[in-house]
């Protein structure tokens, strides 16, 4: 990405008026779980309830977080009944947990699933109702019980969005309540946390937050603040996520990605995600499925379909993928920054089909209306399908 001048600079909207938010206090670096006492005391001097997942517990994780509180004397409990992909019930449990335990401070540790059980129940706790009742945009009312979020994957970047996703009772999709009051207090994060990460769940993750700067750098609501982070995001990926898979023990891969992860975060709080998302979350849902994998599945037809429709777009998008700036052609460097995708989704070996995943050809016009459904996701999609278009997008990934 040298010489070229980068198109975006240009464009007006992107300069246009904005909105950013973020969690109020983030903590990097490598080592930084040493400094979890002083942030959980800033917020309340009291005892402390650990949202986690059986995962955490059995890979010493919980344990590593415990060991910190005790040092502190911070008396600390731990409920480990986070679901992966939390369905609304688990939520619920979740809320029943911290009331029953009357916490001054919820710790919400894991990937996303358990940061985003903990941020929901928080709100339902002293909103009322079920967490059902939360779904979609600034739905909650009031601040919750005060949380700090404590990623262990490099993937969701749970810990700096508003946004967080549960699965609905009757399994046809995921769906995001998305309030400022789901931002945690304090987003500590700290890479050695993910080291523990097997292989399958580092690819899977990674391609969570590739996809979140990706889709976030396209979506209609991209502007300049927004686009730096994700163009650092998508470098740092693209260069370390295919290190991370392959020797879970390269400190330097671990710390990158998760400052990518980071990074892409910012940028998917404020811009949003587009279709990739969309479809991840019909097809995570109904085939029960991890999020990042599903996200891997829908990446290259909706790129493909964005090279096709908008190449200007995808040429910019080429810029922050590395690619060659005597490539000038909008339609050749939207086709070449679609090939470096391919190149990555290749090395981290992940399924690509529906078939793969479990998905029956028969549920693809119901997933593409589940989709469809999500106005959010769709309504920031710079290229936008129907029903037929989506349905034929999913046939053509169901198989090869
Ligand atoms: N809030 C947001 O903005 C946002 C963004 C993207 C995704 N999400 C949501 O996050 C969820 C997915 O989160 P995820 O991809 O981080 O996976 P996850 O939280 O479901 O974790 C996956 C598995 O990894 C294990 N694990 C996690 N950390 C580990 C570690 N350090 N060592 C060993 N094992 C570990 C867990 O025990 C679990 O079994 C989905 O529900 C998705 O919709 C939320
Ligand atoms: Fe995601």
């Amino acid at each position: 990405m040298t010489g070229r001048p980068p198109e975006i600079h240009r464009m007006p909207q992107l300069l246009d008026r904005w909105t950013y938010r973020t969690t109020p206090t983030v903590v990097f670096g490598r080592g930084c779980l040493d400094e979890l006492p002083d942030h959980v005391r800033r917020i309340a001097d009291g005892p402390a309830l650990i949202v986690t997942d059986k995962g955490l517990v059995e890979a010493g994780v919980v344990e590593r977080v415990t060991d910190e509180l005790d040092r502190a004397d911070i008396v600390a409990t731990v409920w480990d009944e986070a679901e992966p992909e939390p369905p609304t019930v688990s939520v619920d449990a979740c809320a029943q947990a911290i009331r029953e335990a009357n916490p001054a401070v919820v710790l919400g540790l894991g990937g996303g699933s358990a940061m985003d059980t903990s941020q929901i129940a928080a709100c339902v706790v002293t909103n009322g109702g079920k967490a059902e009742d939360w779904i979609g945009v600034e739905v909650v009312r009031k601040p919750g019980v005060p949380t700090i979020s404590i990623p262990t994957t490099a993937g969701t970047a749970s810990e700096v969005t508003g946004n967080a996703v549960m699965v609905l009772p009757d399994r046809s999709n995921k769906l995001t309540v998305v309030s400022p009051f789901i931002y945690p207090q304090t987003a500590l994060i700290d890479p050695a946390l993910t080291d523990s990460v097997p292989s399958h769940i580092t690819a899977a993750t990674g391609m969570d937050t590739f996809c979140h700067a990706a889709e976030s750098f396209i979506t209609r609501r991209a502007t300049q603040h927004t686009r730096q982070p994700a163009a650092d995001a998508l470098r740092r990926t693209l260069e370390f996520l295919p290190r991370a898979v392959a020797d879970g023990t390269d400190r330097e891969a671990r710390d990158q990605m998760a400052y990518a992860c980071l990074q892409a975060g910012y940028s998917l709080a404020n811009a949003g995600v587009i279709l990739v998302h969309g479809l991840a979350h019909a097809i995570g849902a109904r085939a029960r499925i991890p999020h990042g994998v599903a996200n891997t599945v829908g990446l290259l037809p909706v790129m493909r379909m964005t090279a096709d429709r908008n190449p200007a777009l995808m040429a910019q998008l080429a810029d922050p993928l590395g690619v060659a700036a005597d490539i000038v052609d909008p339609t050749e460097r939207a086709r070449a920054a679609v090939a470096v995708i391919e190149r990555l989704v290749d090395q981290v070996d992940l399924p690509t089909t529906l078939r793969e995943v479990g998905v029956e050809r028969d549920w693809l016009p119901e997933l593409a209306a589940a989709t469809l459904s999500n106005t959010r996701v769709v309504h920031n999609s710079p290229v936008q399908p129907d029903a037929a278009e989506l349905t034929r997008l999913l046939e053509g990934i169901f198989a090869y």
